[in-house]
């Protein structure tokens, strides 16, 4: 990449014209020993993965497909954190490359105008203290045009072109990307957790809102206070009782 101001994420990208999964590459190559800050970037993924099993739709040309190794020396509980921090640096680099001003959804979620613009997929390969990798993957719908996405999720995803009316420089972007991860794991790195929570709350639509938490076993309803250090949602239902949600479906709720 010309004009790359990073001195780690980036500095060595394994690129593919087609693969599976960018996450499966670089699972493979971190065990080999890649170093922090590899990139593994694909025009195309033909099998795509989201969080909870769900595919990932990764059309050729039209995204940015792509999973970055990171070797924290951090507590493997601590590694969701760096989910959210990947969130934050993709909203700061697409507001800088495009000026418009993407939402998160709690946990992982980048919406714009209630659609999904980005997802993250952060796994780790660690022993039960010690983490040898972090795999952020981030699929960023760049690209595509309405016609580009089929019947069911045409409803639930867009793109940066159509909500920018104009075609959008993945290289450009993907630089932007890389200059903001870096910075924010240098911050995370040296003084920890504090600013990249205060930056992640202030992007998030849900939080100071009444929402809808659906879990593997129940609906909560609520007010979103904030997010733990761990990434754990707090929400306080209406007997004032604090339910701290750690893996959910959130919408807003009607009420
Ligand atoms: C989600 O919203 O459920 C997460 C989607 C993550 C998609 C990215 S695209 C690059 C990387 N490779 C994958 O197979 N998935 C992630």
């Amino acid at each position: 990449l010309l004009g790359l101001q990073t001195t780690k994420i980036g500095q060595y990208i394994h690129y593919e014209e087609s693969v599976h999964s960018t996450q499966k590459i670089a699972h493979r190559i971190a065990q080999e020993g890649a170093k922090e800050g590899t990139v593994v970037v694909a025009e195309e993924q033909t099998a795509g993965r989201g969080r909870l099993d769900r595919a990932w739709y990764s059309p050729k040309y039209t995204g940015a497909w792509m999973s970055i190794i990171l070797r924290p020396s951090i507590p493997p509980q601590q590694a969701p954190q760096l989910t959210l921090l990947s969130a934050v640096a993709v909203v700061q680099a697409i507001q800088e490359v495009t000026n418009l001003s993407p939402d998160i959804k709690w946990p992982n979620d980048v919406l714009l105008n209630g659609k999904k613009l980005v997802g993250i997929l952060t796994e780790m390969q660690a022993d039960f203290d010690r983490i040898h990798s972090v795999i952020i993957g981030i699929g960023i719908n760049v690209n595509q045009q309405e016609t580009d996405f089929n019947e069911q999720i045409k409803h639930i995803a867009t793109s940066l072109r159509i909500e920018k009316g104009e075609e959008i420089n993945r290289a450009a972007l993907m630089q932007a990307f890389f200059l903001k991860l870096e910075t924010l794991y240098e911050e995370y790195l040296k003084n920890g957790f504090g600013l990249i929570k205060v930056l992640w709350e202030t992007y998030a639509i849900s939080i100071g809102k009444r929402i809808i938490a659906r879990t593997m076993t129940a609906n909560i309803e609520g007010f979103a206070k904030g997010i733990t250090d761990e990434g754990v949602l707090l929400i306080e239902d209406d007997e004032g009782v604090i339910h701290r949600i750690h893996s959910a479906d959130i919408e807003l709720s009607a009420k």
